[in-house]
């Protein structure tokens, strides 16, 4: 009888024992299952930036991340117009075409980036003297990129950063050339070349007047002219305060007014101090003088739980924002997948250790990415 009892108790312990384990098996392949992309599958696409490593493949950890977790991507460098004709005449679309090959192969949304900007550009054009010369640049470069990919880049960058702060034209070699028309132009040709990709104004610094009315007006005046422009793309280079919670939504909202798709195409969150509150991300700024100044970069080696804790709360807030106006927003992109290669190492400074993405430098799962992970659920 005793031995009988002893048996069925063990019994029952094994049973409970073993219910537990498929329990807390499914519970964990639930975990495992769930991702960034197919949480927010019903709200906007998200991804990020790529960088030639991960691109070619040679960072593994970085593009199983990729896979895992994102629907999109852009290519963080390899598109722009100094990489893909260095001189003149020389092109090189080698890591373009990878990149691109990477998207189709992964179903993912591909979005290139970017094709007339002030920045990463030849000196070939960026030397240009005469307006016809450079309208037939740009009316060749477009046509021969766009229409390489056609049916393959889902979005394009047409345009990126021609404003300045205060909403007026920025001083570019094709606005002192060409005036404003150099942007109808562009979003013309990009339209003709690609009738079926989606076209995007990326700038940074849109959460903010007055350079976000600026952009207000150079999209309406777009559109009076009967101009294709499907998407406003709020660069989203922020800090851990600054914009205001407040500003974004009043961007979100006025640029969805104009009837365009609002997209966050660069997000990041430094956590470091800006030289003299710098704002925005103008890349040719580079301050040489605070290189190895420890007040500049007060976190060499590790993020304190503190600031961690900041940058998750910061990360859940924006996420919520963005689902609150989920029906206005298409996409969400960082600006890199790790810490590791973010570009706010060496910008604005260089040789800084930041940490503004979601996964940390040794390709772990940060706070901040289970800060936003479940906000659908
Ligand atoms: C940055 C890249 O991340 C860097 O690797 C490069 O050295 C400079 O450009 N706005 C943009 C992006 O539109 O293309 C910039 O990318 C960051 C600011």
């Amino acid at each position: 009888m005793k031995h009988f009892l002893y048996t069925g108790f063990l019994l029952i312990t094994l049973a409970i024992i073993s219910c537990s384990c498929i329990i807390y098996n499914k519970a964990d392949t639930r975990k495992k299952e769930s991702s960034l992309k197919k949480n927010f599958s019903n709200s906007f696409y998200i991804g990020a930036a790529l960088n030639e490593d991960q691109i070619l493949g040679r960072d593994k950890k970085a593009l199983n991340i990729v896979k895992k977790e994102f629907n999109t991507i852009t290519p963080e460098n390899c598109m722009k117009w100094l990489l893909l004709e260095p001189e003149q005449d020389k092109f090189d679309f080698y890591l373009a075409d990878k990149y691109v090959n990477l998207g189709l192969e992964n179903n993912m949304h591909i979005v290139g980036h970017t094709l007339i900007w002030h920045s990463q550009l030849p000196n070939f054009v960026e030397k240009t003297s005469s307006a016809d010369v450079l309208n037939n640049r740009i009316k060749n470069h477009i046509n021969l990129v766009v229409g390489r990919y056609k049916g393959k880049i889902n979005a394009w960058d047409v345009v990126n950063e021609a404003l300045n702060e205060d909403g007026t034209y920025r001083e570019s070699v094709f606005y002192k050339l060409l005036g404003e028309s150099f942007i109808e132009n562009a979003f013309r040709l990009a339209a003709k070349a690609d009738p079926d990709a989606e076209l995007i104004y990326n700038d940074y610094n849109l959460c903010e007047e007055p350079k976000r009315s600026g952009a207000v007006k150079m999209i309406k005046n777009l559109q009076k002219k009967g101009i294709k422009i499907d998407g406003l793309g709020i660069q989203a280079h922020w800090q851990l305060t600054t914009p205001s919670l407040k500003e974004i939504e009043e961007s979100i909202v006025a640029f969805s007014e104009l009837g365009v798709k609002v997209m966050f195409t660069e997000l990041d969150v430094s956590v470091l101090p800006s030289p003299w509150d710098l704002k925005g991300a103008e890349v040719s700024q580079n301050f040489k003088e605070f290189e190895g100044d420890k007040k500049m970069n007060p976190y060499p080696g590790k993020l304190p739980d503190s600031i961690q804790n900041q940058l998750a709360k910061r990360y859940q807030d924006i996420m919520k924002l963005f689902l609150k106006h989920q029906d206005k927003i298409s996409r969400v992109t960082f600006w890199g997948v790790t810490d590791k290669h973010s570009w706010l190492n060496d910008w604005p400074i260089k040789g800084r250790t930041n940490y503004p993405l979601l996964f940390d430098k040794n390709y772990q799962y940060k706070k901040a990415y289970h800060s936003i992970l479940n906000l659908k659920n």
